[in-house]
């Protein structure tokens, strides 16, 4: 071994230091991330794959174009850390494969030449059901990040969820998006750094927050795998956690040191009380998979959920979030809005979510494929894809309108 190539084999044992446990550690890190991204190849795909990758957006079949060409495209690191499970990846995969499990039940003679896909969401209006899961340093996937999430989302006028492990300022996102973004929330166990973050959002006319409560651990193998297999120096973009994660936008001037700090262990029903009494924006948990946690998120007096497993990033349960959906539903009724993520790749799988009773349907992966394969581009397309795959299903089961969506428009197979 050469110098060179054990200097850069040390680069990676440590990084994979840093992935030990904590999912903030690895976003940390590839957030950090500001220069370019030169197009590293993917040795899982052979050469006569890569030439059948489309070229262009307007090639574009579906959704999963996408991801064949990300994962040629986004350095294979970067690519391991987008779409990794844990442990068997089980939850992950479990997550669109249970849609399956849903037939749908169409109905017939309706006129549907007009279909309306428009919504109203925490009193906003949106043109679609389908919205953007919050995800984490977007600059790893393309060097424009989540300025060109947010401009491919204004086009479209998506609901659109920003992570607190954001590359690009709240500020620059919102004026991106025209409107501001619902904001995910990972809070520290330094209260007083929360606090600041917290006047940050309300100050950039935010009106939700979404703590994200699913996810104090995780053991993501998968992104272990393909970070062993990227050859390049990973200390010329990141310079140590410490300073990686102070970095980040809005982390940067709270006074945050020390990955301690990124505790997610400590979040509890106290400390959601706390957060409620301390802002006016309305308050979203994201996580919730069981009727248990969702009958006290009534009883707290939680604006929101989102039904979801982190896309199976946390917990290895094995199991869909529609199939949490469905034992939540009955308990919240139409109490509070419940939004869904995890799996949902199709048109129907959105349906289905609908059709079950959720008022809003997320996308994560999806639409970081269309990121990493072509920029603005290729959310923009992602988005349209998915769109029209949902207005066809609308049309074709008889629903001309989102209200119109009902539980007997599915089966249970
Ligand atoms: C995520 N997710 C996530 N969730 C969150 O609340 N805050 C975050 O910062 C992130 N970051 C993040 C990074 C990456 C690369 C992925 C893939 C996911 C979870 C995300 O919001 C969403 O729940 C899932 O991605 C939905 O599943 P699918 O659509 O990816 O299958
Ligand atoms: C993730 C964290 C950042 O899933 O939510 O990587």
């Amino acid at each position: 071994m050469n110098k060179n190539t054990n200097t850069i084999f040390t680069h990676r044992r440590s990084l994979l230091k840093y992935l030990a446990s904590s999912p903030l550690f690895c976003s940390a890190i590839l957030g950090s991330l500001t220069g370019s991204l030169s197009a590293k190849d993917n040795t899982a795909l052979l050469k006569a794959d890569i030439e059948r990758l489309i070229k262009t957006t307007d090639e574009a079949i579906n959704l999963f174009d996408f991801q064949r060409v990300a994962s040629h495209s986004i350095p294979t690191s970067h690519y391991g850390y987008l779409t990794t499970g844990v442990d068997d990846d089980v939850t992950k995969n479990s997550n669109h494969e249970s849609y399956s499990n849903y037939y749908l039940r169409p109905r017939r003679l309706i006129d549907v030449r007009k279909i309306d896909t428009g919504i109203e969401l925490f009193g906003e209006h949106y043109a679609s059901p389908i919205f953007l899961s919050p995800v984490a340093s977007q600059k790893a996937f393309h060097a424009d990040g989540e300025l060109a999430t947010a401009r491919a989302v204004r086009k479209m006028n998506f609901p659109m969820l920003l992570s607190t492990i954001t590359s690009t300022s709240i500020e620059e996102v919102n004026a991106a998006l025209g409107r501001p973004a619902i904001y995910q929330l990972y809070p520290t166990p330094r209260w007083n750094i929360t606090k600041q973050i917290l006047r940050r959002v309300e100050a950039a006319g935010t009106g939700v927050v979404v703590l994200t409560v699913d996810v104090p651990i995780s053991n993501r193998e998968t992104f272990k795998r393909l970070v062993r297999q990227d050859d390049r120096d990973c200390s010329a973009c990141h310079q140590g956690i410490d300073e990686d994660l102070s970095r980040k936008p809005m982390f940067r001037g709270t006074g945050m040191s020390g990955m301690a700090d990124m505790d997610l262990m400590f979040i509890d029903w106290d400390f959601v009380k706390r957060l409620k009494d301390e802002t006016n924006m309305k308050l979203v948990l994201k996580g919730i998979v069981t009727w248990e946690d969702a009958e006290l998120c009534l009883k707290n007096g939680i604006d929101g959920i989102v039904v979801s497993n982190h896309g199976g990033r946390a917990e290895e349960s094995g199991r869909g979030t529609i199939d949490s959906l469905a034992e939540i539903m009955p308990i919240i009724g139409n109490k509070i809005p419940v939004l869904i993520d995890g799996g949902v790749r199709r048109g129907t799988d959105v349906f289905k979510a609908l059709a079950m009773g959720a008022s809003a349907v997320g996308i994560g992966r999806p639409y970081l494929w269309g990121l990493g394969s072509f920029g603005q581009p290729g959310v923009e397309k992602v988005l349209e894809l998915l769109q029209k795959e949902l207005e066809i299903t609308m049309q074709l089961a008889g629903a001309t309108s989102i209200e119109k969506i009902q539980r007997s428009h599915i089966g249970i197979s």
